[in-house]
């Protein structure tokens, strides 16, 4: 039986009747959604569709921007775009991490203009209005007198941030879950210190496939075989119950549960959490993290397992702690191993484009060089990144094709299930319907 549930999107999200009525269309195609099967073509190709996806999604649900260690000293700003959308991320001269919109309060105009950097003040180099790192209004020639400039500073975002991790919400009444989200994620990613790390290195590719298709693509490990430099270290029944692992993989499987019971021991020794929390369809902010097992050493994500850095990014007395995996709903997968972190962010740029951008965290105090070196670091997830925006940019061109339809989802592929169904809940309630999605959603089952 299905239970309708009621919408959550009220009081200030509420939509208008106008916006209701032109996704009429949308809610129908979204209502025929078939669980257990990816989205029809259109879902991913559509123009009308990726508007409400940023609309409805990333105009609505919290969504992450970027890591606190690239805004470490005050003055120092990110620029975030999506859609039409740009929001400047800037620790402030007070050491806190602020948003705002990137809208001049004058004539609109973008006040920066480059990707990141850092400023004293922000400037608008159209007729320099001038603005605090805290947003206010500090200075703008010949302001018309009675015009307040307490009441012109640039708008706020919602922001929170999360043992390093900065989330950012457009919504005017942003999903209150988040704070459930960061009680529980905090006591397993603090440890690591993210938020005193420093950048190594970003990278920024653009996949050829909708941003759908990229967050699906990374929620399971069926395709796995196609990525020979991680599996050196990733158990390739990540996703799998016991009883569904297929003969050929028995032993790999085997070989996890006894990696997965010795971190276990280590974790408990420590003190660190280590059980699976995962929550995909429900919760406006959706979530799965964990500490899982490496193979090889159990370190980290080289050819042998061993570390890449010779410096922990905390002081945890320990090397051997696998990856914790951070997975959260709409656009963040994130591995902490103990030398370093790999952050990954899907930005959506048009229907087929998407922004796939990687940060490698290290120590603040680690020296490339001695500690670590930049291509061992970096190679198995570079090689692993090109060989999955292939796998999406074929996709994308085969669900572009007429001849197109949805199959199903094997057990392995329950995230990527459980992703569309919230998809497809959160954008029900956006257009002001009741939801149904989560009530079929296939669960992991071991
Ligand atoms: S638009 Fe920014 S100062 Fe005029
Ligand atoms: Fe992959």
């Amino acid at each position: 039986m299905t239970t309708v549930v009621p919408p959550r999107s009220t009081g200030k999200n509420r939509i208008t009747e106008q916006q209701r009525v032109a996704h009429e269309g949308l809610v129908a195609d979204l209502r025929e959604r078939v669980p257990g099967r990816p989205m029809p073509g259109h879902f991913y190709t559509d123009p009308s569709v990726f508007d409400a996806d940023l609309d409805l999604i990333f105009g609505r649900q919290w969504f992450f921007a970027t890591t606190e260690a690239e805004v470490a000293e005050a003055g120092d700003y990110v620029t975030i775009d999506v859609g039409t959308r740009s929001i400047i991320v800037i620790r402030s001269d007070d050491e806190v991490v602020r948003a705002f919109h990137n809208v001049c309060r004058h004539r609109g105009a973008r006040v920066l203009t480059e990707p990141a950097g850092f400023v004293g003040n922000l400037v608008c180099s159209y007729h320099s209005w001038t603005y605090g790192t805290d947003g206010a209004l500090r200075h703008a020639p010949n302001l018309p007198e009675g015009e307040d400039p307490a009441c012109l500073g640039l708008r706020k975002v919602s922001i929170r941030v999360i043992a390093g991790l900065v989330f950012l919400c457009l919504a005017a009444e942003p999903p209150a879950d988040i704070d459930d989200f960061a009680e529980r994620l905090t006591p397993y990613l603090a440890p690591h210190n993210l938020a005193g790390a420093k950048v190594a290195s970003q990278v920024d590719i653009i996949e050829s496939g909708n941003w759908k298709l990229v967050m699906e693509n990374n929620r399971e490990c069926y395709h796995c075989d196609g990525h020979p430099e991680l599996s050196a270290s990733f158990f390739p029944t990540y996703g799998l119950a016991t009883q569904d692992v297929p003969a050929s993989l028995r032993a790999a499987h085997d070989q996890f549960l006894l990696a997965e019971a010795d971190l276990a021991v280590r974790c408990d020794e420590l003190g660190l959490p280590k059980e699976v929390q995962e929550d995909l369809v429900e919760p406006n902010v959706a979530y799965r993290f964990g500490r899982e097992a490496l193979d090889g050493a159990g370190e980290s994500f080289s050819l042998s397992g061993r570390v890449l850095v010779t410096k922990s990014l905390a002081d945890l007395g320990e090397t051997r702690l696998g990856r914790l995996t951070i997975h959260s709903q709409p656009n963040i997968w994130v591995h902490v191993m103990s030398d370093h972190a790999v952050v990954f962010t899907a930005l959506p740029l048009s229907p087929d484009r998407t922004l796939v951008r990687t940060t490698w965290l290290v120590n603040a105090d680690a020296v490339e060089g001695t500690h670590y070196q930049l291509d061992d670091l970096t190679y198995v997830w570079t090689e692993t990144n090109t060989q999955d925006s292939v796998f999406v940019a074929r996709t994308h061109a085969g669900v572009t094709d007429p001849a197109y339809l949805p199959g199903p989802y094997t057990a392995a592929e329950y995230q990527v299930d459980n992703f569309l169904s919230w998809y497809v809940d959160r954008m029900l309630e956006g257009c002001g319907e009741s939801t149904g999605q989560g009530e079929g959603a296939s669960e992991a089952t071991a």
